[in-house]
């Protein structure tokens, strides 16, 4: 099938060379001119793993191209549209304004039989106060949020747990079901679940589905600060309440908390749209959430304190990651990041690596000393803080090679990541988030 993606950030890159990976004709759209010039020549603009494959797949096969004009649209049956909802710079609502301005460049390039399809994170009643512009072009909207992982996006958008799509009510609804549903045979023919709801609940199920996520996250790091006041180890306590299947041991990661593109301004967002709606207090948890994870920051900062025993001044501090999570160069709102501008505030000499987003957090942190080289990085430190758990610090590093490296054996595992008793065994104190 003929499709367009509009936007072509994380989301709608991946999504266009995915549809064509799939079978699809796909012309991706961005008004920026260097990620479209890079895309087309088949390298990807950011850090994911599988995404210049499919790239290259789909550009040689002829079935993928990119382009920044908009008229290109034109032909297609469906329109993703994938642009960024950032956080207001004034505020904790969402920024709409990239997803609004998408759909009136589309308008006048659509007709009777396309469906717009979104797939931005938005407030819910969007989809409804959109539909509107759309309809009188003759085409309709629907909403099909996306619940990629960066890091696992390709496998994720090929292969999804399920797939959402929210219609208008009335024909023109169903029509662009069974639309959607033939973009996506090829994945319900593998069995994923095809999900078809109202517009306001497609657009719920997405938000409330990072809500849930951000919450199991804080729930953790909560039990951390009690285990924190008691002696007990979180780590222990999330292997064992997560046996309970109804728990789940996924996403009970207690440490330094969530950041990246998505859930800290996703929750920030949802609690802004449900006060307007007058539903404040039905999500007022989700502050509470937030709470949680930006403290599990300043824990981590008192840790690597105390670890150098009040005195930051002089010292040098290594930082095992920067992106927000492994497998990402995505440093949006990333925890690692944070507490390194925090310990440089307070005067360490802050050393940053990572193996992939060293670039991003210069242009954004240049105040920050980074090196590319773990072991480099290592050289010298009082203390280290693994921020990011990429297998390079979480499996690689071994405490007797580290030794060999650092000045001071101090280490802060700020994911929970590494065995304790292995460190302490080669002569480090250990400080980890929510254990003794
Ligand atoms: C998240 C959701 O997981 C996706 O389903 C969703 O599609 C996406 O947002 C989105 O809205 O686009 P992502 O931002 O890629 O995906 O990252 P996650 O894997 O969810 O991790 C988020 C943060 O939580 C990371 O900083 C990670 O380190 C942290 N985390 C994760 C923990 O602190 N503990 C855990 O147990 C798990």
């Amino acid at each position: 099938m003929k499709l367009s993606v509009i936007g072509c950030g994380y989301l709608g890159a991946v999504h266009a060379a995915a549809m064509a990976s799939i079978g699809h004709d796909v012309v991706g759209i961005d008004v920026d001119e260097r990620k479209v010039d890079s895309l087309a020549r088949g390298e990807a603009p950011f850090f994911e793993p599988g995404l210049p494959e499919v790239l290259a797949q789909g550009i040689e096969s002829g079935r993928l191209r990119f382009t920044t004009d908009i008229a290109e649209a034109q032909g297609a049956r469906v329109h993703f549209v994938g642009v960024g909802t950032p956080q207001q710079k004034d505020g904790n609502a969402a920024d709409l304004t990239f997803v609004d301005a998408a759909i009136d460049s589309l308008l006048p390039y659509i007709g009777p039989g396309d469906v717009v399809a979104g797939k931005s994170t938005v407030p819910v009643g969007t989809a409804a106060r959109l539909l509107e512009r759309v309809m009188p072009t003759g085409a309709t909207l629907v909403w099909n949020p996306e619940f990629l992982r960066e890091g696992w996006a390709v496998q994720d958008t090929i292969d999804p747990d399920r797939l959402v799509v929210g219609v208008p009510h009335g024909g023109h609804g169903s029509r662009a079901a069974d639309l959607l549903r033939e973009v996506y045979q090829s994945s319900i023919d593998k069995g994923t679940p095809f999900l078809v709801t109202d517009l306001a609940t497609a657009e719920l199920v997405k938000v409330s589905a990072n809500a849930f996520l951000a919450t199991k996250i804080s729930f953790i790091n909560a039990m951390a600060e009690i285990a924190e006041a008691t002696g007990a180890d979180v780590t222990q306590l999330a292997t064992a309440i997560g046996h309970d299947a109804r728990i789940g041991r996924q996403f009970l990661g207690a440490g330094i908390g969530f950041g990246g593109g998505c859930l800290p301004k996703d929750i920030r967002a949802f609690a802004a749209r449900a006060e307007e709606l007058g539903r404040g207090e039905s999500v007022g948890f989700l502050r509470e959430v937030d709470a949680i994870n930006l403290r599990r920051r300043e824990r981590a900062v008192t840790l690597v304190v105390e670890a150098l025993e009040g005195e930051l001044v002089g010292k040098q501090v290594t930082v095992l990651g920067a992106a927000f999570k492994p497998h990402s160069d995505d440093i949006r709102d990333s925890p690692a990041l944070d507490i390194a501008m925090r310990l440089h505030d307070l005067g360490a000499d802050v050393t940053v690596t990572d193996p992939e987003a060293i670039e991003n957090a210069r242009r954004q942190h240049p105040q920050l000393d980074y090196v590319d080289d773990r072991d480099d990085a290592l050289r010298g430190a009082d203390a280290v803080i693994i921020a990011t758990e990429w297998e390079e610090y979480r499996r690689d590093l071994s405490p007797e090679h580290a030794s060999e490296l650092v000045s001071g054996k101090r280490i802060v595992d700020g994911r929970n990541c590494l065995d304790a008793a292995l460190w302490r065994a080669a002569g480090w104190t250990y400080f980890g988030m929510g254990r003794p």
